[in-house]
């Protein structure tokens, strides 16, 4: 059994009249210290499955359950973390105020609150800017102190609803080794994002979702080690070249073939009889990126 058990869930929202079925009957997983990323195009149903796991609205149908706790009950949400898509905080708050705030929230110490929010507001490099008033922040700055004061009470589990949409580059690494960190030290992470090449980097699996309904859920480790079905091989002759596949000219005697993956040994063997020199073989993969479009779009 998951940390977090999604069962079943339908959300419908009514709007003048008409019925919007934005969670359609899904179901998943999350065990416990894995990175799980949540992908799917605008209007999914991502932020409104991350809402029902919060408990901060109620399913049509379905349950979500944490820790074997229905996620309605306060309970259940004790030793998890969460930052919601486009957080808005108290703004005539400091990121200090903020920060204690939430730890205070959490049963944590004011003393340890200040250690442990002096070491975040460090590490995500906001330690100058944590006396001013929220409303002065920019984007970044406010997703950079929501994070820190879901970090300050130590959650088992953190949910985190698009954490790195409007960070620079230098932000997004900082959030990503967090979040590493956080599951070396044993921690379980569920995020939607829109991101690709992160959730790539730092996800176990991806749960892929589209009009409300998962379309697949992939293991990211496969993604990268079971991805390479063909090459690309570049080699150079002047010999005139006799064949029943393609061969492309890419100039200056160079040639370029694709070759699937199981025929590459034959085609090194076919090209010793031109005297070709191998210039070189690069593997042709399929990445999250790739798989997801082609997921997305099957759909349409
Ligand atoms: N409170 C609401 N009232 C009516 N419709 C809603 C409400 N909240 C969400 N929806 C609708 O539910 C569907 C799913 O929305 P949701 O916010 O869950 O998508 P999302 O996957 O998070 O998208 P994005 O990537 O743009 O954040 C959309 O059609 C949206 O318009
Ligand atoms: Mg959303």
């Amino acid at each position: 059994m998951g940390v977090i058990e999604v069962k079943g869930l339908v959300k419908h929202f009514s709007q003048k009249g008409k019925r919007i079925k934005a969670v359609d009957g899904i179901s998943f997983s999350i065990e416990k210290n894995k990175i799980y990323g949540f992908l799917g195009p605008n209007g999914a149903g991502k932020s409104t499955t991350i809402k029902v796991m919060m408990g901060l609205i109620y399913p049509t149908k379905g349950q979500v359950l944490i820790r074997n706790i229905d996620a309605s009950k306060p309970e259940a949400r004790k030793s998890v973390g969460f930052l919601p898509e486009n957080p808005s905080f108290p703004e005539a708050l400091t990121g200090w105020e903020l920060i204690e705030f939430s730890a205070k929230m959490h049963g944590v110490s004011k003393d340890q609150a200040r250690v442990r929010g002096r070491e975040i507001l460090e590490q995500l490099l906001l330690e100058d800017s944590a006396d001013r008033p929220i409303r002065k922040y920019s984007k970044g700055m406010v997703q950079k102190i929501g994070f820190a004061s879901v970090l300050v009470h130590k959650p088992d589990i953190i949910v985190l609803d698009e954490p790195m949409s409007g960070l620079d580059p230098v932000g997004r690494f900082i959030f990503k080794k967090i979040l590493k960190d956080f599951k070396n030290e044993g921690g379980t992470i569920f995020f939607s994002s829109h991101i690709i090449p992160d959730v790539e980097d730092l996800c176990d699996k991806v749960i892929v979702i589209n009009k409300g309904k998962i379309l697949t859920v992939l293991d990211v480790e496969k993604i990268r080690t079971l991805s390479i079905r063909a090459y690309e091989i570049v080699f150079k002759t002047n010999k005139e070249l006799h064949a029943d596949f393609d061969i492309e000219d890419i100039g200056e005697s160079m040639k370029k073939i694709k070759v699937a993956a199981p025929e590459v040994f034959k085609i090194l063997d076919w090209l010793k009889n031109y005297d070709a020199e191998l210039l070189s073989i690069q593997p042709i993969s399929e990445n999250l990126e790739s798989i997801f479009i082609k997921l997305t779009q099957e759909r349409q």
